[in-house]
């Protein structure tokens, strides 16, 4: 695995024509519930920025790429007629201004018929004759019968939760990109270089540039690690550094990896914090399987931090009673994980079926992203975290539940910040396999 252009012929055999039949298959499921006949997937184009003449980063429409790798092309079409081939209208404009995108020549190509337009006005004449029963994913000046119907984007978000053998291998490249990201930005904190330095050595090692990456990294040194999503990218280069938190993916054919990891500059009691988290989080992996409700996973999670929250003295109560009393989630005040592929926060956590119908969130669970009993073939990521946020646990100080906090303790460990573990699971028949762990272990 070098590079994105470079991906393995053997993706494209087998398992892309697989693939591609299981996209066709989910798309005539879908057709048929929002009772028409074709589909029509825009690959959309970027919008411009106010008052300006510059456009925003362009981002793939998520349908689109699960099609085909294609993510860097605005205004293509994929014209899927049920019984006939597949049609990439793939733009191709004549334009010395900008250099056109190639014509797709990797052999996943072969399963198209691929027709260059010069614009999208062009694309008219390769759609089916009457719009009437087709359906549109995307925005398009176009009369079509639907647009962006619900009955078929819930069919579709059910089933995407299911991935197939081609996307789990390229969820698998995207976790080898994340982990070669993770090990050089690591590396650059270490001998110490900002979090701006960071994120460029990050960069560099997985060979994607910013606007390519599945989400905006967190790369978060010291009290930054405090803030959830933390923004900013400091350029100062502190010599009394003592944490560092990123939490950045990288992409492989528009599928994401998303991958957290927390060290500490030192061997103290932070490292032991996070070694301990580390434990927790792998132990969590461990107990992954079909079947799991995801809100158990969820309040087994706080339980873990209850007893290392003890275990670290950092409160006075045990683990039952911390969850109890609601102390532990004051430590880690976010959801344990998601669903992942397409796109970072997948889509489909709620869905029980491809009706539509949805599962909801236990009373007391507001952070659940993912209601849906785990199934074979799911990926979902797991990432407990436990922190020193200052707007949670001060309001908390003058209360009866403060008293149960060491703020002793809290005061020595919030200059590290916080600690989050996430990786990446696929959910397999008997268990789960953890495609980040193999990463970074791969990496020797
Ligand atoms: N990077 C966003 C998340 O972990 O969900
Ligand atoms: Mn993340
Ligand atoms: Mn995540």
């Amino acid at each position: 695995m070098k590079n994105q252009q470079t991906a393995p012929e053997s993706l494209y055999g087998e398992l892309y024509r697989t693939h591609l039949a299981s996209v066709c298959a989910r798309a005539d499921k879908a057709l048929e519930r929002a009772d028409c006949d074709n589909l029509v997937v825009y690959s959309g184009a970027p919008p411009m920025q106010f008052l300006d003449d510059q456009a925003y980063p362009f981002k793939v429409n998520p349908h689109f790429k699960q099609w085909v790798p294609v993510l860097d092309n605005p205004g293509c079409l994929l014209v899927y007629q049920p019984g006939r081939r597949p049609r990439l209208l793939f733009n191709h404009p004549t334009d010395f201004w900008h250099k056109p995108a190639a014509l797709p020549q990797a052999p996943w190509a072969e399963a198209f018929d691929i027709v260059p337009i010069p614009n999208l006005a062009a694309a008219r004449a390769h759609l089916p004759d009457t719009l009437a029963r087709t359906a549109l994913i995307g925005e398009l000046p176009l009369k079509f019968g639907q647009v962006n119907p619900q009955s078929l984007l819930d069919s579709l978000h059910y089933h995407r939760a299911f991935k197939t053998g081609y996307e789990v291998e390229c969820l698998r490249h995207a976790n080898h990109f994340g982990a070669l990201g993770h090990r050089a930005a690591q590396a650059s904190f270490l001998a110490g270089g900002s979090e701006f330095d960071a994120h460029l050595a990050y960069l560099q090692a997985c060979n994607q540039r910013e606007e390519e990456l599945p989400y905006n990294s967190i790369v978060a040194i010291d009290t930054n690690a405090a803030v959830l999503h933390y923004q900013h990218l400091e350029r100062s280069r502190s010599t009394q550094r003592r944490s560092f938190l990123i939490d950045a993916g990288a992409n492989f054919n528009g599928y994401a990896s998303d991958i957290t990891r927390t060290c500490s500059a030192h061997e103290d009691d932070f490292a032991m914090l996070v070694s301990g988290m580390d434990q927790l989080q792998q132990d969590l992996c461990a107990t992954l399987r079909p079947g799991a409700d995801w809100a158990d996973v969820q309040m087994d999670t706080h339980l873990r931090v209850g007893h290392l929250l003890r275990e670290a003295d950092l409160i006075r109560i045990d683990g039952e009673a911390a969850v109890a009393e609601g102390l532990t989630a004051l430590f880690f005040p976010h959801g344990v994980g998601h669903l992942l592929g397409l796109q970072v926060h997948d889509a489909g956590g709620f869905l029980r079926d491809e009706s539509g119908a949805t599962i909801d969130k236990p009373p007391g669970q507001p952070f659940l992203r993912l209601t849906r009993r785990l199934e074979s073939g799911f990926v979902v990521t797991v990432e407990p975290g436990l922190y020193f946020i200052d707007p949670l646990l001060e309001p908390v100080r003058q209360m009866a539940l403060g008293r149960q906090i060491n703020w002793n303790r809290v005061k020595a460990l919030r200059p590290c910040g916080g600690i989050r573990i996430e990786d990446n699971v696929l959910i397999t028949e008997t268990g789960s396999e953890n495609l980040t762990r193999q990463a970074f272990a791969a990496l020797g």
